[in-house]
């Protein structure tokens, strides 16, 4: 096999799917330390700040900061190159957050146990979907008091749609944690506080019926055990590596982050189990990943808040072929030819340059705004990467202007802003107002005070009666003129140019679709 095919098909690469404050960071940091790529537990910083972040600049730029060294995570474990690709989560969630799961290949959604399915796991779940992502299941703070395992299996069936395959069960809960089962090694992990660092410091014993688990779990709940084993083995699916890859189902894990423990049975499933990088559609063929030349699609832009560095950096994902330092590459938007000399690669929490990078794999371009999310980047074919979509905004905001003389400054820099990705802007047909939209509130503050920083425009941003945004289509171009006419009070135009239903509310948006039945509505728009 080739250097290339094998370094291909050890790559993992995947994003954390969770609700705040269900464990995300603190199951990455046990991941990185199975990794060997920390050595201890507490080096993916500043969560504290970014909890608590306000609209004061100081904690933006340092959870900005943050976000930008974490933004992919490198380590090697067990023969495999493991890419964490991080999904902003509390205050600096945005649309970015769902464009990072266009870019893997596989997710892990983790799950409170006492709060069970939340709301924004659904909707990124929602985002997984559209490319049915495979998705593994890590339910969490096992040591705390939750709903029942079967309940939450149920919950996560009924809720979003996905069978699921417990692999570990739960042996107790809270304080009368025991440990957990794993239904394919036949072995009970005991739980012991402190423990669990490595497989060398676990207490295992296989199987249910050594003299000495019956000691260790007592008769009871061992009694006990087997009769939920029994139950669970009836009534669930067992595990189906097609219907995994499929999206249909996924196969669940428990276990208590912040104790380490049930997360090295999770890890070495995913590194087994989870898919190497996919083939990619695009624009006139599926590019395979073990394809020698070089493509890629960038789906994150992130500012450098280093003043002295007005750069920006461009996430691209690697799809094909192997990237060297100092090499070519034809930009197909714009069919210009770029040198990337300096990409940048992001090992656990420090920047390094990059010499080669493979399918999986993800390299940060320097750009000075020229470069936009969903642009593909190949040795010359001249393709473009489907499926990296915006996505329809949920919070908007009226730009208002406190200098009314710096309008088209406003302008400007909205576009630019919006080029990024991370927020959107709509021009009104009726109106001469600037309508911003994001799926995260703190991207108002961060616009407006980038609007001031960069392009000197003192704006202030105001509530106004939109509730949500559909990108329209209609094949029949009088149908679509009609509608137009009937709509125009809440029409726009968004930044590439494509018409937009903004409708004040849920209601209206249901109306306005039942009215007019040959338009499509869609919650995401294809990047030109
Ligand atoms: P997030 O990134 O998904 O938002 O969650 P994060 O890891 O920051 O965890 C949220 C809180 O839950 C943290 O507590 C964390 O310590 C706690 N936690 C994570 N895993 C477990 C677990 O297995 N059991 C229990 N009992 N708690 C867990 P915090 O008090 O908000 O922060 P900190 O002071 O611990 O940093």
């Amino acid at each position: 096999m080739s250097t290339h095919s094998a370094e291909t098909r050890r790559r993992r690469t995947f994003a954390i799917v969770s609700h705040p404050d269900a464990g995300k960071t603190t199951l990455t940091e046990k991941l990185l330390l199975f990794g060997g790529a920390i050595q201890m537990a507490g080096s993916v910083k500043g969560r504290k700040a970014a909890r608590h972040a306000t609209s004061d600049w100081m904690a933006l730029e340092k959870e900005r900061g943050i976000s930008v060294t974490s933004s992919v995570m490198q380590f090697p474990y067990e023969g495999k190159i493991v890419n964490l690709l991080d999904t902003p989560g509390h205050a600096d969630f945005s649309e970015d957050t769902y464009r990072v799961l266009t870019a893997v290949d596989s997710a892990l959604m983790v799950i409170d146990c006492a709060k069970g399915v939340e709301e924004r796991t659904i909707k990124l779940m929602e985002v997984c979907r559209l490319r049915d992502t495979p998705i593994m299941t890590f339910i969490n703070k096992l040591d705390r008091e939750g709903k029942s395992p079967i309940e939450l299996l149920d919950e996560v069936e009924s809720v979003l749609g996905i069978a699921c395959a417990p692999l570990t069960w739960p042996i107790g809960m809270g304080k009368r944690l025991k440990g957990v089962y794993h239904l394919l090694l036949d072995e009970v992990h005991l739980f012991e506080q402190g423990r669990n660092f490595t497989r060398q410091d676990s207490t295992i014993f296989k199987g249910l019926d050594s003299p000495e688990l019956e000691a260790a779990l007592g008769a009871e709940a061992l009694a006990e055990l087997r009769e939920e084993l029994e139950l669970v083995q009836g009534a669930a699916p067992s595990f189906d590596l097609g219907d995994y890859l499929a999206g249909k189902l996924t196969p669940v894990f428990f276990g208590s982050a912040v104790n380490n423990f049930g997360v090295q049975l999770l890890l070495d499933f995913f590194v087994e189990h989870a898919p190497a990088p996919r083939p990619r559609a695009t624009t006139s063929r599926e590019v395979q990943p073990e394809e020698e030349k070089l493509t890629g699609f960038v789906f994150k832009i992130q500012a450098n808040m280093d003043p002295a560095h007005r750069d920006r950096v461009a996430f691209m994902r690697v799809c094909s072929g192997t990237y060297a330092a100092g090499m070519k590459m034809i930009q197909t938007r714009t069919n210009k030819e770029v040198r990337i000399a300096n990409a940048l690669t992001f090992m656990a929490s420090d920047r390094e340059i990059v010499e080669t990078a493979y399918p999986g794999d993800v390299i940060g371009l320097h750009n000075h705004g020229t470069i936009s999310i969903g642009d593909t980047f190949t040795e010359g074919e001249p393709v473009s990467f489907t499926g990296i979509p915006n996505f329809a905004p949920e919070l908007f905001r009226r730009a208002r202007l406190r200098d009314p003389l710096k309008m088209k400054a406003l302008q400007k820099g909205l576009a630019q802003l919006s080029e990024e990705g991370a927020t959107q802007f709509f021009r009104p047909l009726m109106s001469n107002d600037l309508i911003l939209g994001a799926v995260g509130v703190l991207q108002f503050d961060v616009v407006a005070y980038r609007l001031k920083d960069e392009y000197g425009v003192d704006a202030a941003f105001e509530p106004v009666t939109v509730a949500t945004a559909r990108w329209v289509h209609c094949d029949d171009a009088k149908k679509l003129e009609e509608f137009r006419e009937k709509n125009a009070m809440n029409l726009a135009i968004d930044g590439a140019g494509e018409l937009v239903y903004l409708a004040p509310s849920r209601v209206n948006l249901q109306l306005a679709q039942e009215r007019s039945p040959a338009v499509r509505f869609s919650a995401t728009r294809e990047h030109a």
